[in-house]
């Protein structure tokens, strides 16, 4: 039984999650990874993982997502002034009847499917061509911050 060890580290890393997705917040940065420091506001999630790169060598979103001097990737502009507007409550452009962010629900925001790459998707997995996908603990505080309302905080 090869596999058992490593199953047991997945079964141990998602009780960890969960346990951190119903508590405390000092944990929560603990799991930001290549992000450090990432917590679960939109000006956060905004700085450090739509316009800036992380130490997994993610490129930054905001390298397509870009209204500046371009025409931004699907429409959709991560920068500071645009973001919030772009995603909070707006229809995705590609996808027709899903919306971007829901507040108050990370599972059927299509933020969340497009960087966890879903099946029900259309087009790539984000953040496209370039990689690295974020992490486990990157997605944990993106999903706390629908879950407590997507506030513009
Ligand atoms: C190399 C360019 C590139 C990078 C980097 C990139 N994207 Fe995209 N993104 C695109 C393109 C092109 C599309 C449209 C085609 C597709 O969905 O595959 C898109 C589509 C999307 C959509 C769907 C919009 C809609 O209306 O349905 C979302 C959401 C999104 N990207 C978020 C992100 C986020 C968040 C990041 C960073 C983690 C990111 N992207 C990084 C190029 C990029």
């Amino acid at each position: 039984m090869t596999r058992a060890p490593s199953r047991w580290i997945s079964v141990a890393g998602s009780v960890l999650l969960l346990s951190l997705a119903g508590g405390c917040d000092e944990k929560l940065r603990d799991v930001a990874g290549p992000s450090p420091g990432l917590e679960p506001t939109f000006s956060s999630i905004q700085q450090l993982i739509f316009q800036a790169t992380d130490d997994s060598g993610r490129s930054a979103c905001t390298q397509c997502h870009s209204s500046a001097g371009r025409v931004p990737a699907a429409g959709l502009s991560l920068l500071p002034d645009d973001a919030y507007r772009s995603l909070v409550g707006v229809a995705s452009r590609q996808k027709p009847g899903a919306v971007l962010v829901i507040p108050g629900d990370p599972d059927n925001s299509y933020l969340v499917h497009k960087l966890e790459g879903r099946s029900d998707i259309v087009g790539a997995r984000m953040p496209r061509t370039t990689g690295p996908f974020l992490t486990d603990g990157q997605m944990l505080i993106i999903r706390r911050w629908i879950a407590q309302g997507a506030a513009n905080n």
